[in-house]
């Protein structure tokens, strides 16, 4: 099982995302990991497709998975594929019609992903994995980064991962909030091939300097601790 780091935004220097995100990349990150968020879905605001089509007009083409806590859906996942996602992920709640804004997605050519909220279970993406390309196991409540994780999540993780298997489809199982060397290793024990992790890699806001140096330590620790664990597991 390959281990696949994201590193979110929302903990990144956004007066210099550009080279935020040339840096992780450059420690070896996966993918961008891109919260868009509305004050609507989610009591926060972040950024919509005019900053992922500047990062992609400044010449980025890191593979960029935009996480949408925004209702509805539609509209933004024609401007994001527009703007250059590689991945669209949105939470079944927040449209009324998340099967149609899936197969949006994969008709754009992105890879479509489905959102697990903590209080949720995940017996709920069951009928749609024919549609997704990734489910996204949220282990905080979604709305701000450097939340602590919730263990309670590793039962849906846990779950989420039988049902994949059991599907026999190549579906990434990817777990969002809290994620970092102390919760990691459990997340992927549990299941996980896909790590999102904005705090553990950004540093906490406001923290100078950030080094790109820094940044590589970061992603190759969680990388090893899920691998470890990962084959623990078997
Ligand atoms: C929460 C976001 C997460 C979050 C991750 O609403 O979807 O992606 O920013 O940040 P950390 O790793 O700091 O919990
Ligand atoms: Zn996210």
């Amino acid at each position: 099982m390959a281990v696949w780091i994201a590193p979110s935004i929302l903990a990144a220097d956004f007066a210099a995302l550009g080279q935020e995100v040339d840096d992780v990349m450059a420690a070896g990150a996966d993918a961008i990991h891109f919260d868009v968020m509305d004050n609507h879905y989610v009591p926060n605001l972040t950024v919509g497709p005019l900053v992922l089509r500047s990062l992609r007009s400044r010449g980025s083409c890191a593979p960029v998975d935009v996480h949408l806590m925004v209702r509805p859906v539609n509209r933004l996942i024609d401007d994001f594929l527009a703007a250059g996602a590689d991945g669209i992920t949105i939470h079944p709640d927040a449209d009324e019609d998340p099967a149609g804004a899936l197969a949006a997605i994969r008709a754009g050519g992105a890879k479509a992903g489905l959102a697990v909220n903590p209080d949720d279970s995940p017996d709920a993406v069951a009928p749609l994995l024919d549609a997704v390309d990734t489910v996204l196991v949220m282990s905080v409540r979604p709305g701000f980064g450097g939340q602590a994780f919730m263990p309670s999540a590793l039962e849906n993780v846990h779950v989420a991962r039988e049902l994949i298997d059991a599907s026999g489809r190549n579906i990434r199982l990817a777990i969002d909030g809290g994620i970092n060397q102390d919760t990691v290793g459990a997340a992927a024990a549990a299941g996980a091939d896909g790590f999102v992790a904005g705090s553990a890699v950004f540093g906490a806001p406001n923290k100078a300097p950030r080094r790109a140096e820094d940044y590589r330590r970061a992603i190759a620790a969680l990388r090893a601790l899920a691998a470890g664990a990962a084959n623990r597991r078997g």
